[in-house]
């Protein structure tokens, strides 16, 4: 799988610990940035990682931000993406079962390391269930 990642400034740290994470993992990395602390606005990257996945470029992708809210909003704003602001392991299970979720929103100050990477492994591997919910998931699209 190809996998886009992109944060703010609040989502970096996150970012960069997650990339070391995946690392060894049988994904393709696409790191969209930023790549530092410097204050940065938060809609570019959103929809920077959105555009990857819509264009091919990216089969998934994961945004951080300081609470995850900003940059996903940012990535719905991409006409196909489904974002999916994730805070425990329950919500990235369902966001893949019931919401086919393209794109995973992390908060930055809100996770620890260890929730986070519990998040992200549940997100990956987790398949959506189709059946009502992909009539549900069509009628977003269509939006
Ligand atoms: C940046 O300070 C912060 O507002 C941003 O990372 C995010 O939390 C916005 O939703």
């Amino acid at each position: 799988m190809k996998l886009a990642l992109a944060a703010d400034h609040g989502g970096v740290e996150l970012k960069e610990e997650i990339k070391k994470y995946l690392a060894d993992k049988d994904l393709e990395l696409i790191d969209l940035g930023t790549d530092c602390s410097d204050s940065v606005d938060y809609p570019f990257y959103g929809k920077a990682c959105g555009e990857a996945v819509m264009s091919g470029k990216a089969d998934r992708g994961i945004v951080f931000c300081g609470t995850g809210i900003g940059i996903s909003i940012a990535a719905n704003k991409v006409k196909g993406i489904r974002c999916a602001l994730a805070t425990s392991t329950v919500m990235a299970e369902l966001s893949r079962k019931h919401n086919n979720a393209n794109v995973l929103a992390l908060g930055g100050r809100i996770l620890s390391l260890e929730e986070a990477k519990a998040i992200v492994d549940v997100w990956l591997t987790t398949e959506f269930e189709g059946g009502r919910h992909k009539r549900r998931t069509d009628l977003l699209d269509e939006m």
